[in-house]
């Protein structure tokens, strides 16, 4: 039987480039996200080896979607790729903040980026191959450099909770990293707010002069879910064309 892998936000951008990667080494892919049509989508471009479950993996009542799809068999790779930038109702930040909208805001990104990791990987702990499951954790440059206030903090609590989780699974043969993207284009990311500028500026920070695509990240799974990988854990892999050196 093929090995299996999980990922969320495998409907569009860096998920469903990654759950691509995967069915072309041979995984069975569940991928998961919050609109049917989208993953229907993705399904079809990703090939035969695809299936997809339709859940919100920041609301608890279901995940169980999700661990049912898993069913008996063992997990082999874990990708927790879900996650948004979630603007405040009130921008420009600040204008009108009362700490109820500070507090949703605060909320809405923690859900997004921290809890749809931390519910999903907790509910599939069982499941995870021992020795070899492989789990990945996606965080952004954002949590290095700052610049997107409570989205930031949320992919930096991120490396906290991948390092304990690396401990905890290490002598059970698990390893657990962090992939920390830099800008990426061709996804739904940045949705309507990029503009030409920002897109300059941001390929102007890299040091090779290009923004990243979904791929470019898509290879750094390839690299820790492959034989290459084994002995990598607990490390935060930067993928970011030099737009931030070294950390
Ligand atoms: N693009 C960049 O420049 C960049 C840079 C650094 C880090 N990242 C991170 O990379 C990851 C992938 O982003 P992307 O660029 O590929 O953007 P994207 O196209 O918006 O992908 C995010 C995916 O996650 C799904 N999703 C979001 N919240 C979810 C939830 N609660 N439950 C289930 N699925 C959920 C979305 O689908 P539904 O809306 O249908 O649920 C979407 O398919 C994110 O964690 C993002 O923070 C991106």
């Amino acid at each position: 039987m093929s090995r299996l892998a999980v990922v969320s936000g495998g409907g569009t951008g860096i998920g469903r480039s990654t759950a691509g990667m995967l069915a072309g080494e041979g995984y069975d892919v569940i991928i998961v996200g919050r609109r049917a049509d989208v993953l229907a989508d993705a399904v079809k471009w990703i090939g035969p080896q695809a299936t997809a479950v339709t859940a919100d993996v920041a609301d608890p009542t279901q995940i169980p979607a999700v661990v049912e799809a898993v069913g008996a068999r063992p997990l082999d790779v874990l990708v927790n790729n879900a996650g948004a930038y979630v603007p405040s109702a009130d921008s420009p930040p600040g204008a009108d903040s009362t700490l109820d909208r500070v507090a949703e805001h605060w909320r809405a990104n923690f859900d997004s980026n921290v809890l749809t990791a931390v519910l999903l990987t907790t509910a599939l702990l069982p499941s995870l191959r021992r020795p070899g499951g492989r789990i990945i954790l996606t965080s952004s440059i954002a949590a290095q450099k700052g610049g997107c206030g409570p989205y930031s903090a949320a992919k930096a609590a991120l490396h906290g909770y991948a390092l304990d989780l690396a401990v905890d699974l290490g002598d059970e043969g698990v390893t657990v990293n962090v992939i920390s993207p830099g800008y990426v284009t061709d996804s739904e990311f940045f949705a309507d707010r990029m503009t030409p500028e920002g897109h300059q500026t941001r390929v102007d920070a890299t040091l090779l002069k290009r923004p990243g695509e979904p791929q470019d990240i898509a290879e750094a799974v390839r690299w820790l879910t492959g034989p290459g990988g084994a002995y990598v854990t607990a490390q935060i892999i930067n993928v970011n064309g030099g737009s931030v050196l070294g950390r």
